[in-house]
């Protein structure tokens, strides 16, 4: 069965097929109204979301589909302690297609593992995001006209933002991309981004703790908020919290092309007299994300009519239990009886990550 776990799930043709239909569905919303009639979209969500939730329930709504689900672990029977692999299961029997948040790194890909329907990773923990990129591709290609040759810098919270780490992961298959890295040294990118993403894509990138300095060269410029959620240390986080706001006297020197994103939702990042801005896209890139969770809704419904094999499961290169995860944030800390799986991803180093979370075996 086909999954979205990952945003390289998908090739980059794939993407383009989205983005042609998510284009095609803005300029002719009828021919779309019932391509999912008798169809259901199970949103089990075990944090919180407003946009992914809601945009998936309206994106079923607009194919004509119908939906079920949860918008908080309390009132599933997580809190009786039933395994994600379990619910995922059991949701085959009641849905066809399944559109899941956790806050366990991994958790979504455990449960494609169990479904028989596709499953679609609407966020896990701090790990990654691929429909909120989708929705971030399309504003991009709309908004700048090209997915070649830019620079994009991402500000604020990126060792935690989930959706920087997709989103990278994506921009990683175009050419001519230029990264600039905003963050405080507490908040960097992930080593495994980097060195992985980055570094063995030859992609050219730096880092810099000023926001100032790096707005006149971008093309996008994508703000996030510091994920006060996944601190440890609450003390830590107020200290961090307001390292950027981006104002309209900080837009001075900006490009007048620039794209302004921000996944949502907005803490206190990006002040609310920037929204006038014409450079401001991020209430349309809420929108753009609907219609690409409808390509993405259609896309893997007909894969799975057409019983199309899952390719993700490849056990090349793993080993089984032989390291056990250390990160507490992976599903691993909490699905029993679940196999510690780690994939080597550099031979010559010999790096094993978690197949999970992606940490690196200890
Ligand atoms: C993001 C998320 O949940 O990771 N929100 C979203 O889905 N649009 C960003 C965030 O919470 O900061």
């Amino acid at each position: 069965m086909r999954s979205l776990i990952d945003v390289l799930d998908l090739t980059v043709n794939e993407i383009d097929e989205l983005i042609e239909v998510a284009n095609d569905i803005i300029a002719n919303p009828d021919k779309y109204s019932e391509k999912c009639k008798g169809k259901k979209l199970a949103t089990l969500f075990y944090e919180p979301s407003t946009r992914t939730r809601l945009s998936f329930t309206a994106a079923m709504m607009e194919l004509g589909g119908n939906v079920l689900g949860f918008s908080e672990a309390s009132s599933s029977s997580a809190m009786k302690g039933e395994s994600v692999a379990d619910t995922a299961k059991m949701l085959s029997c009641y849905a066809d297609i399944i559109a899941m948040r956790s806050p366990k790194e991994g958790a979504p890909f455990v449960a494609a593992k169990a479904a028989t329907i596709p499953v679609i990773n609407a966020g896990d923990g701090g790990h990654c995001h691929p429909t909120q990129t989708l929705g971030d591709l399309l504003t991009i290609k709309r908004e700048v006209g090209r997915l070649n040759n830019l620079t994009v810098g991402f500000c604020g919270d990126l060792k935690y933002g989930r959706t920087v780490h997709s989103f990278i992961n994506a921009l990683s298959r175009y050419e001519n991309i230029k990264i600039v890295l905003i963050s405080p040294e507490e908040l960097k990118l992930p080593n495994y981004v980097k060195y992985e993403v980055l570094d063995k894509n030859n992609m050219e990138y730096r880092e810099t703790t000023s926001l100032e300095e790096a707005i006149p060269t971008l093309d996008v410029l994508y703000m996030t908020r510091i994920q006060q959620e996944r601190f440890v240390d609450i003390d830590e986080y107020n200290r961090l919290k307001d390292s950027y706001i981006l104002t309209l006297d900080k837009l001075a020197n900006a490009k007048k092309s620039l794209a302004i994103m921000h996944p949502l939702p907005r803490v206190n990042e990006i002040s609310v007299k920037v929204d006038e801005d014409e450079r401001a896209c991020y209430f349309k890139q809420a929108l753009y994300g609907k219609y690409m969770r409808m390509a993405l809704i259609l896309k893997l419904l007909k894969e799975a009519e057409d019983k199309k094999k899952e390719e993700r499961f490849s056990l090349d290169d793993v080993v089984i239990n032989q390291y056990i995860c250390t990160n507490p944030r992976c599903i691993t800390s909490t699905e029993q009886e679940l196999d510690h799986i780690f994939r080597c991803v550099d031979k010559e180093h010999n790096i094993f990550r978690c197949i999970y979370c992606e940490k690196r075996a200890n």
